[in-house]
């Protein structure tokens, strides 16, 4: 289907086993056009970090191979670290740098001259809402400013690939959506994004395909739209379990003393709806969100 796009990431057949006995992925093969915001989702200890520590090369795979932008990160990996920037899951800006001396010696460090420098320094902390605080030492910052200094010296890099792991963790709402507009106006100039997070607006809104990985394997690879297709119902009901029937439905999903029923048609919905009104029992019909799919494919509990 995307015969037609330049493919900035192909891994094929990545593994990697720690230690000699923790298998963290298991022949992972994917691609990612460029242009893409690309989204890796999956339960903890799916593998995402490991796969982006792969494709960074921080680390290297047991077995497989991936190239970013034609180079092999097991052949070539010091052409790939022209190419890319990172933000790591973990890391925190710290120390009296400040968010300008992070994204200003970033670039300097990248061979940027210096206007350049300047220039795309200033642009990114102005994306990330951190200019009027540049001048500001990190270790006096909040958490979510600290991460925000940190995203600001990826973007300001320039580098045609970049990768993060969950950039928008601690971050609030407002900062969230600065750093999808960041990402997507990016994208849109030509740059190649694959990030990861747990949280499934994050991934609707700002990827244009996604992949959900469990257990160091690919279930599914494709729009939203496309993996929402793969959950055979259209609707959701949340009710409280004591004011239904359950042996009248097939497909339902325990939250403590709540149930969340999937129905596969317009009139079930609106018929378990109208019977819950009848009761005095709130209840609406939504569609399926991607965290439905997510929590089928990726093992979630059902009854
Ligand atoms: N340095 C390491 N040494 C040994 N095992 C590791 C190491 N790093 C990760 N693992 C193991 O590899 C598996 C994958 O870990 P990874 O960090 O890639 O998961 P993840 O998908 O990023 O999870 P999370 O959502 O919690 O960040 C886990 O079982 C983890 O315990
Ligand atoms: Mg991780």
């Amino acid at each position: 289907m995307n015969h037609n796009h330049e493919s900035a990431i192909i891994a094929k057949g990545i593994s990697k086993t720690y230690d000699k006995k923790t298998q963290a992925l298991k022949g992972m093969d994917l691609t990612v056009n460029k242009g893409e915001v690309f989204t890796i989702l999956g339960p903890n200890g799916a593998g995402k970090t490991t796969f982006l520590r792969i494709l960074c090369t921080q680390l290297m795979p047991t077995a497989g191979d991936a190239t970013i932008l034609g180079d092999s990160v097991v052949k070539n990996p010091e052409a790939i670290r022209n190419n890319i920037a990172m933000v790591p899951q973990d890391a925190m800006a710290y120390a009296n740098f400040t968010p300008w001396d992070y994204a200003h010696n970033f670039c300097l460090l990248r061979g940027m001259d210096k206007p350049t420098a300047k220039k795309k320094a200033e642009e990114a902390l102005k994306a990330m809402l951190m200019w009027d605080m540049r001048s500001k030492p990190c270790q006096s910052m909040s958490g979510g400013e600290k991460r925000r200094a940190l995203i600001a010296a990826t973007i300001a890099s320039d580098a045609p690939v970049m990768m993060l792991d969950e950039p928008t963790s601690g971050l609030d709402a407002i900062g969230r959506r600065n750093v999808w507009s960041t990402l997507r106006e990016r994208a849109a100039q030509g740059k190649t994004i694959i990030l990861t997070t747990h949280m499934m607006d994050e991934a609707e809104m700002v990827s244009d395909r996604l992949a959900i990985i469990n257990k160091g394997e690919l279930i599914i690879v494709g729009t939203t739209a496309e993996i929402k297709k793969q959950v055979p119902f259209k609707y959701r009901v949340i009710v409280p379990e004591s004011e239904i029937d359950k042996s009248k439905f097939s497909d339902i999903t325990k939250i403590g003393d709540r149930l969340v029923i999937y129905l596969k048609n317009d009139e079930d919905a609106i018929e378990l709806v109208r019977e819950m009104l009848k009761k005095g029992v709130q209840a609406e019909a939504a569609p399926v969100t991607l965290e439905d799919a997510f929590v089928r494919l990726a093992g979630g509990e059902l009854l």
